[in-house]
């Protein structure tokens, strides 16, 4: 018997040549991985989960959303008045310059809130600026680091 064939094969190798070559995510794509926090109406959950929308640590400088997306965000943090401490883990090996730059421009123009886009080169900058760190930012090291 000869199994596989040689042209099942061929056919199984050739297979994803033939899809599209990858695509960046989109920003809507990307927050599908945030809404089981941040909620899809950006609100999160009072007590555990800080909002993103109208949130002062997403509308500021671009540079921090997408440090603390990169990195993740831990220790107590005040977002609309209200405290928080919690844990968000890393985002920023799960998603390319591309993608990190879409979520945060997303959740920049979304729900009311209107910041200014996020770009790759935005992104691959605070990366650079950025890649010794092996924890979650807090609140504090944020702000020193974009004032
Ligand atoms: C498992 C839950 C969880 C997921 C998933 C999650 N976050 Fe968070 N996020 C948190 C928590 C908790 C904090 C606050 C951490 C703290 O208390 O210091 C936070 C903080 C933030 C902040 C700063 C505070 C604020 O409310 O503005 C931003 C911005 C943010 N997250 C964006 C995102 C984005 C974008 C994604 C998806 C790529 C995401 N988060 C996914 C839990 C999560």
């Amino acid at each position: 018997m000869r199994f596989p064939s040689a042209s099942l094969v061929a056919l199984l190798c050739a297979f994803p040549l033939a899809l599209p070559a990858q695509r960046a995510k989109t920003g809507a794509e990307v927050y599908a991985t945030c809404t089981a926090c941040h909620m899809p109406t950006g609100l999160g959950l009072a007590g555990a989960f800080p909002p993103l929308a109208g949130s002062e640590w997403v509308t500021g400088r671009v540079e921090v959303p997408i440090a603390l997306v990169l990195h993740g965000m831990q220790g107590e943090v005040t977002v609309k008045g209200a405290k928080y401490n919690g844990v968000m883990t890393p985002w920023g090996a799960m998603f390319s310059d591309q993608e990190v730059a879409n979520v945060v421009t997303y959740i920049r123009s979304q729900w009311g809130n209107k910041a200014s886009a996020a770009t790759a080169a935005d992104v691959a900058k605070v990366r650079a600026a950025t890649k010794a760190r092996s924890t979650p930012f807090t609140a504090a090291e944020v702000k020193k680091l974009y004032p």
